[in-house]
């Protein structure tokens, strides 16, 4: 299969995984523990059902959206993912510019492997800086304040990393950031001389916007978050970095109505509903079904953001109808990326904006104004087990 055979998602991770090590590919592919939560966020944003008007005039597709103070032409965007030159040596830069080009807004994790400047050139297009606090609150108001300095245009504070998640295939595939090197690893990579040969080539691989603390990093990328991410971090501390960045700011990773109303008193404008892909705590809902209570309490006061398992348009139909503002792809641009640098990243987002748009033609809504929450059926959720 070539890049161009690619007819979705899926695709792009067959193609994912014949170029990149075990390592790599299981490190964006996998989740904590069991992985229930991964599985559960695909599965049943899959089980939800569409239900379509009948004789609507839907000759032009209209998926504008305003979120994280940009006005969007399709509704979804990149969700901030770390140490992208590990797929493919073009890296965040890539990744921001096919967005840019597609129209799509791209964000940039505070764990990339580019610096914000260099971003910032990629891409005219909306874009967000996504932060961590860090025990050294200087090191937080300097990027911030670089971030802002480049044209950034919304800050998204990820909050559900109190500590690293347990991804148990990384430590099976002997795998760290920097990789390091073991005779399992040399095995994997071997295996895969296109990638090793484009690894090679590059830079080593760190988190680049805070270089002189990842000098200091020995044991790889998780250990790093662990010492460096404060773990008392709580709302006083939110609401300082809102006051920090004065603008757009999301908060990302919240799971309950009174969270989401907590977001809106520090006075965060966008609560973002997210369970990081089901890397973090494993046993927590899928996403679709943490999405309405969230929306009912926030009440329109702030835009609502979506991810976790979405792999076709209809998907970001769903979570739209649903309430959300707009939704935020991982995985889905990830596996593009791994497959053919930029070109992948293109042709994730061509499949996502087809089928968005093909999606909402069946359904019989041409704008998101249309789409309505009795357009989605929910299943039942898993009955409760019993003694
Ligand atoms: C490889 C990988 C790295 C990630 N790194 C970050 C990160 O640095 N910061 C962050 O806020 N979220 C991170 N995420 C979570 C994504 O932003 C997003 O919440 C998640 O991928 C959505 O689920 P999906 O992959 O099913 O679309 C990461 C996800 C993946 C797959």
């Amino acid at each position: 299969m070539t890049l161009a055979e690619a007819l979705n998602i899926a695709d792009l991770r067959t193609l994912a995984q014949r170029r990149l090590p075990r390592m790599a590919f299981d490190y964006i592919d996998g989740g904590a523990d069991d992985e229930v939560t991964l599985a559960a966020n695909e599965a049943r944003l899959r089980a939800h059902r569409l239900v379509w008007d009948v004789l609507v005039d839907i000759a032009a597709i209209d998926g504008r959206t305003r979120a994280l103070g940009g006005d969007m032409r399709l509704p979804f965007f990149i969700s901030p993912t770390a140490a992208s030159r590990l797929f493919h040596t073009a890296g965040e830069c890539a990744v921001a510019r096919a967005a840019g080009r597609a129209g799509v807004a791209y964000s940039l994790s505070t764990m990339g492997s580019a610096t914000i400047e260099d971003v910032a050139a990629a891409t005219s297009g909306p874009k967000h800086f996504q932060v961590y606090v860090w025990k050294d609150r200087g090191l937080v108001r300097e990027v911030l304040q670089r971030a802002k300095a480049a044209g950034f245009t919304s800050a998204i504070l990820t909050v559900d990393v109190p500590v690293a998640g347990n991804r148990e295939r990384d430590p099976r595939n002997s795998f760290t950031i920097p990789p390091q090197p073991s005779l399992s690893a040399a095995l994997q990579v071997l295996a895969r001389p296109a990638w090793l040969a484009d690894l090679v080539r590059g830079p080593p691989i760190r988190p680049e916007n805070f270089s002189a603390l990842a000098a200091t990093m020995t044991g790889g990328i998780m250990q790093f978050i662990n010492d460096q991410f404060d773990r008392s971090v709580t709302w006083r501390d939110a609401a300082w970095m809102v006051e920090q960045w004065q603008g757009p700011f999301a908060i990302k990773g919240v799971a309950t109505p009174t969270d989401a109303r907590r977001c809106l008193e520090i006075g965060a404008s966008a609560v973002w509903v997210s369970n990081h892909g089901g890397r973090q705590l494993d046993g927590a809902p899928a996403t679709i079904d943490l999405l309405e209570p969230v929306v009912d309490a926030v009440r329109g006061d702030a835009e609502v953001i979506f991810d976790g398992g979405v792999r076709r348009g209809g998907d970001i139909v769903k979570a739209l109808a649903l309430g959300a503002t707009a939704c935020a792809i991982g995985r889905a641009y990830l596996w593009g990326l791994s497959a053919a640098g930029e070109a992948g990243v293109a042709r994730a987002l061509t499949i996502l904006e087809q089928e968005f748009v093909r999606t909402m033609q069946l359904l019989g809504a041409r704008t998101i104004k249309d789409l309505r929450r009795d357009m989605v059926r929910a299943p039942v959720f898993d009955a409760p087990i019993r003694p």
